[in-house]
């Protein structure tokens, strides 16, 4: 079952990561034993996910400490390891929080920063449970809906992008927990396909119902009245309430606003960032022309062809009607996320 999976996993000396890249065709096992490795990791999704990149990162300052003893490292030269793993991919903040927050105990010693490391993983499995009982009481409430609800997701948010368990995916499992989910619309997520590969591969071993669509249906199955609400995680969420997520985002939202169908967005308050102002601010990471221009390593488009490849999208807040953080449900469309609901 699912909730016993971790995409994350610290074995003593070495991370473990389940190899995202090839699933649902084979289960790999990646072990992880230097920052370069990590890097690589998370550069081409080996992980991937703003949680569970982040309990990487955080476990990836424990791979600098012990590669750099190995190795006869200075310290400013493991600083610089460090410096690395947070900066491996640009839009989830998550990395660079949880690598900040574990850095504060570097002085103390190996021990202490495998103790924060843990502690970040454990802290995010709760987050998640607790965002999946919000969400749904919220979305029962929300859509008014007396039969078991249907619900479009976009990406992958479930135990794979997490510590476990998962943000949007999460709510969706306690949904159907507690026997009030008909289906699950899952768009497909080009050009790596996180939703067709990852979160299908999640629904089916959880036994829910769940459709395959490709992105561009999103739109007609919303406006046609087949979905009761969308629900998505995030990458960060800016102070005015923009969330940045995996592109083709915004697209869902613009339609669950024309239909006037709940746009629920899922994250821990670590996906928040306050000192970014709006949307506008947040880097965008921009992948290679390649993941678009050609199809399982097959060139597709024509030569002389060129590719714009961002991985994700801002919605803006207005088309947002709740967040759902491990703190409760907020309703952020005046354009400010209330500090005291989501600071330390
Ligand atoms: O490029 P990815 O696969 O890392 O993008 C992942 C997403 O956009 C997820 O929706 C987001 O990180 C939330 S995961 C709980």
């Amino acid at each position: 079952m699912t909730q016993e999976l971790r995409a994350v996993e610290w074995t003593g000396n070495a991370l473990s990561l389940i190899d995202q890249t090839v699933l649902p065709h084979a289960t790999e096992i990646r072990r992880i034993d230097g920052v370069d490795a990590l890097v690589d990791a998370v550069q081409r999704l080996v992980v991937r996910g703003a949680p569970a990149i982040g309990a990487a990162g955080a476990y990836g300052v424990a791979l600098a400490m012990i590669e750099g003893e190995r190795e006869g490292r200075s310290r400013d030269e493991v600083l610089a390891a460090v410096a690395r793993v947070r900066a491996a991919r640009p839009t989830a903040v998550n990395l660079m929080v949880c690598v900040d927050r574990v850095m504060t105990r570097f002085d103390e010693g190996l021990d202490a920063v495998l103790a924060e490391a843990a502690a970040v993983q454990r802290e995010d499995i709760g987050a998640n449970r607790a965002m999946g009982a919000y969400g749904a009481d919220w979305l029962v409430e929300r859509t008014g809906v007396d039969r078991p609800l249907r619900i479009l997701t976009h990406c992958n948010t479930g135990a794979l992008a997490t510590a476990g368990w998962g943000t949007a995916l999460g709510v969706i499992r306690e949904l159907h927990a507690r026997g009030l989910l008909e289906a699950v619309y899952v768009d497909e997520t080009r050009p790596l396909l996180q939703g067709s590969r990852l979160t299908a591969w999640e629904l089916a071993q959880e036994g829910i119902t769940h459709y395959v669509q490709a992105d561009g249906a999103a739109a007609g199955t919303i406006l046609s009245g087949r979905v009761d609400a969308a629900i998505v995680g995030a990458d960060r969420i800016a102070a005015n309430g923009d969330v940045a997520n995996k592109v083709g985002t915004v697209g869902v939202a613009l339609a669950c606003a024309d239909a006037g169908i709940p746009f629920l967005v899922a994250a821990p308050t670590t996906t928040v960032d306050l000192s970014t102002a709006s949307g506008a601010d947040i880097h965008i990471e921009l992948r290679g022309e390649d993941e678009v221009l050609e199809w399982a390593g097959v060139r597709t488009a024509p030569p002389g062809s060129r590719g714009h490849n961002p991985a994700f999208d801002v919605t803006p807040a207005r088309l947002v009607t709740g967040l759902v953080t491990e703190r409760g449900v907020l309703e952020v469309s005046a354009g400010e996320v209330p500090a005291d609901e989501v600071s330390a």
